[in-house]
């Protein structure tokens, strides 16, 4: 399954905040570089930000420079910090005849605050800054940049990026800007080249909002290559030794334990839920003792290994990726 993720040009990272998209993001890129791709990891700098602030991806796989520039962080892994702004500034270079307007057009106070204003042209420069990317070619012709794993800043954003193709051909409906933004939608929309990737917890709540975001996107016809379910507890019963432990537990009243084993019921009942109704492959993450790169590349790692488990290991019963 995940040799299939890694044959699109681009896998857009979404969920809501603090699910662990960014370290998700971090992994998915370790884990396609080790099965031999070429990744361009990329992020999407915020609104107010400044080009100086550390980069959360960024810092997560050791890339050093955070400006908007494609860096190689190291073989077959590279970073870039996409800016709207920059996006805008190429779009107005493909569709005015001359760099040198597209700069002073760029320059134009009231060009830039209503770039700035409505926030499906931010939306479009982060699209047309990825387009441009996924279009450079090398000598021999062949991309670039063949795989571009992007995090998105929050759910929302996914759903923007989705609904923007609509909203502008609604407004953009022929000449060159028209073509340019219908070669966007046609990779965008084509389940061969691109991919929104879900990344929830195992929790009611989260697994809700996950299923109706897949609906929202594929409203809007944009493919769902995977969801991901981040931090699974691991679960050390048997089905036998899990019902011995809860007639223990209700035997002698409440207990800490039985918080755990609710947590672990209730993430169980998450990850079916999500497999039951996700129009998508799912993959499992577990949660793990670490933090920062370290947890990064323990989860590309869990990523990377075989789907079988050794038959000498004890059963965990731990879902993961499965092809
Ligand atoms: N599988 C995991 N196991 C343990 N901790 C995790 C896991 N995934 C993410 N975390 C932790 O959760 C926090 C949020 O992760 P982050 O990737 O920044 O989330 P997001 O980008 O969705 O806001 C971080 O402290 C990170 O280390
Ligand atoms: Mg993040």
């Amino acid at each position: 399954m995940l040799d299939a993720l890694w044959e699109r040009r681009a896998l857009l990272v979404s969920g809501k905040g603090g699910v662990g998209k960014t370290t998700v993001t971090a992994a998915l890129a370790r884990a396609a570089v080790a099965s031999g791709r070429r990744v361009l990891l990329a992020e999407v700098e915020a609104a107010s930000e400044n080009q100086d602030a550390p980069s959360p991806l960024g810092s997560l796989v050791g890339a050093r420079a955070s400006g908007s520039q494609v860096t190689e962080v190291s073989p077959g892994l590279s970073f870039i910090r996409l800016s709207a702004v920059e996006g805008q500034r190429l779009f107005l270079q493909d569709v005015l005849p001359l760099r040198l307007m597209a700069d002073a057009a760029m320059r134009t106070r009231a060009l830039r605050r209503f770039l700035e204003a409505a926030p499906a042209l931010r939306e479009m420069g982060v699209l047309y800054q990825m387009l441009h990317l996924l279009r450079r070619t090398r000598p021999d012709g062949s991309p670039l940049h063949p795989l571009c794993i992007l995090d998105l800043p929050a759910t929302g954003h996914a759903l923007a990026i989705a609904a923007l193709p609509d909203a502008l051909l609604s407004v953009i409906p022929g000449g060159p800007i028209g073509r340019s933004v219908r070669e966007g939608l046609a990779l965008l929309r084509d389940p061969r080249l691109t991919g929104a990737l879900l990344v929830t917890l195992p929790e009611p709540l989260p697994v809700s909002e996950t299923l109706e975001l897949a609906t929202a996107i594929q409203r809007h016809r944009i493919p769902i290559a995977a969801g991901v379910l981040n931090r699974m507890p691991d679960n050390p019963f048997s089905p036998d030794g899990r019902a011995a432990v809860a007639r223990l537990l209700d035997e002698h009243g409440p207990h800490l334990g039985q918080r755990a084993l609710g947590r672990l019921d209730r993430a169980r009942a998450a990850e079916a839920r999500l497999a039951g109704n996700l129009p998508a492959p799912l993959v499992t993450l577990p949660e793990l003792p670490a933090s920062g790169s370290e947890l990064v590349e323990r989860l590309a790692a869990h990523l990377t290994r075989p789907a079988t488990v050794p038959p000498a290991a004890p059963s965990h019963g731990r879902a993961g990726a499965r092809s």
